[in-house]
This record gives structure tokens, C-alpha cells and sequence, in this order.
């Protein structure tokens, strides 16, 4: 890739006060862990939108139970790569830096990442259907579909499905920073699924620069003011450092 293209993009962030990183599946790619879109994302040949909703959930608990325990089970063996662990550098240095993930795999804490907003939920937290008390813990071998000790009553993944609104408050936060930030850092998301697809237009219409890591194209390029084209492993230890 353009070495001027990346030691601009390096230059961009080191001059930037307010810094928002941006991630999606992407990021974990290069450590194992699936993407939604991606071709190995698909399980028994399932799209995301027919299992990440409450009415499949509905309609059969074991199956999506099923679902997050094959994906649990992957990403109790991985580990942060480069891209997460220079994320982490980033917040070191930066005056003012926050990470907004639409992961649930909990890679950037692992790698030393601190401020953190989980758009979408956390994969290790579970949620009582009955009395909403939430469940924490590393649990790959549970019984299918576990219930609450207390009420009985079904656990679900404490995790944002498709139609269900996010936590305003992470949200409000996340609109927040994405209009006050200097600088957007966008890396491995397809910026197909909304709010979060959202917030690089908005960073931009507030007038911040918007560098994006991605293989492909995306929805985000063409307001992109820098696009690295390749995996965020390579390309974020070399502009964050
Ligand atoms: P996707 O699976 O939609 O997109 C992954 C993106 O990462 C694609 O644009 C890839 O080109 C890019 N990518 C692949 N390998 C990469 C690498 N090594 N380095 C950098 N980028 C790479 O994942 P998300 O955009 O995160 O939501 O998906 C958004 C949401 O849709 C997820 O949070 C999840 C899903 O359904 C819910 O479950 C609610």
C-alpha cells in the first residue's frame, strides 16, 4: 500500500485532539473471530438477520442459544491482535480518545483498551427474559437454553438484536463524541447496520477528518478523507504509533 497514504493518515492522527476509533467485526477478523458478512460469518448457512432478532429468539431459543455458544466457544480461544493492541496505544497517547465498538467479543478491553462504549452488548452477559437480573461470566459449557436461578425464567444474550433499540445512554454518548471528535478512525465495519453506520457522517458533517481501514469498500468511503485499503493487524499499528 501507499506509504504516503499511511504516514498522512499518521500525521492526521497525531495532530488530532479529539479522537473517536470506530470498529466492527473487522477488527477481530485477523484473530479468529468471524464476520457477520464474510463468507466463514455464516452458520449452518444462517444470515445474522435471521438469528440476531427477538422473534427468533421466540421462536426457538435453543437454536439461537446454539448460535452465540458456537460463537462464545470461538472467542474464548482468541486473542487480541495488532490492530486492537495499537487502538489501546492510541488511547495512551491521545488527549482526548474514545473507542465505540459495535463487538461483542470484549478483544479491545483484552488488549488494554479502557474507554470503551459496547454499542451492541457484551457476548459474556446474559439477561433474565423474566426479571431482567443480568449474569456475567466466561461460560462455554452451560446447559441449552439456560435459565435464570432466580426466576426460572429463559436467559437471553445481553446483546443488541436487530430491531431493538440500543442503550440510550451508550448511544447519546457515542452521538456525542462522534460530533465533537477531530478525528474518526473507521476500521472493519461493512457500515451496513444502523445507528453505528451512522456516526462517521455525522463526524463528518461536524467537520472532522474521517480516515477509514477496510479491505473493501464500504458505504463510508466516499466520505472518507483517507482510505486504507487492507487488514487493520497491518495498517493500525502503522498509523497509530
Ligand atoms: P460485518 O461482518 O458486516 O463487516 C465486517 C467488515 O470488516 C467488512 O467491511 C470487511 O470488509 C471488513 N474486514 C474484513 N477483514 C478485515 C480486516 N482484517 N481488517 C479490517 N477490516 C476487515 O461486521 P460489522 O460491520 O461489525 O450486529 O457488522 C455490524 C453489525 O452487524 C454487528 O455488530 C452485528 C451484525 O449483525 C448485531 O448483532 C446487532
Amino acid at each position: 500500500m501507499d506509504a504516503e497514504l499511511k504516514e498522512r493518515a499518521r500525521g492526521e492522527i497525531i495532530k488530532a485532539r479529539g479522537l473517536v476509533a470506530l470498529t466492527g467485526a473487522g477488527i477481530s477478523a485477523e484473530s479468529g473471530v468471524p464476520t457477520f458478512r464474510g463468507r466463514e460469518g455464516l452458520w449452518r448457512s444462517y444470515s445474522p438477520e435471521e438469528l440476531a432478532t427477538p422473534e427468533a429468539f421466540a421462536r426457538n431459543p435453543t437454536l439461537i442459544w446454539e448460535w452465540y455458544q458456537w460463537r462464545r466457544s470461538l472467542i474464548d480461544k482468541v486473542s487480541p491482535n495488532a490492530g486492537h493492541r495499537a487502538l489501546a496505544h492510541l488511547e495512551e497517547v491521545a488527549a482526548d480518545f474514545i473507542l465505540i465498538t459495535q463487538n461483542v467479543d470484549g478483544l479491545h478491553q483484552l488488549a488494554g483498551s479502557r474507554n470503551v462504549l459496547e454499542l451492541h452488548g457484551n457476548i459474556w452477559r446474559s439477561r433474565c427474559t423474566g426479571c431482567g437480573r443480568i449474569e456475567e461470566g466466561r461460560k462455554v459449557d452451560i446447559k441449552i437454553p439456560p435459565r435464570c436461578q432466580e426466576c426460572n425464567q429463559l436467559l437471553r444474550p445481553a446483546v443488541v438484536w436487530f430491531g431493538e433499540s440500543l442503550n440510550t445512554i451508550f448511544l447519546d454518548r457515542a452521538i456525542q463524541a462522534s460530533r465533537e471528535c477531530d478525528l474518526m478512525l473507521v476500521t472493519g465495519t461493512s457500515g451496513v447496520v444502523q445507528p453505528a453506520a451512522s456516526l462517521p457522517f455525522m463526524a463528518k458533517e461536524a467537520g472532522a477528518v474521517i480516515i477509514e481501514v477496510n479491505p473493501d469498500l464500504t458505504p463510508i468511503t466516499p466520505i472518507a478523507d483517507l482510505s486504507l485499503r487492507g487488514g487493520a493487524a497491518q495498517i493500525l499499528p502503522e498509523i497509530c504509533g
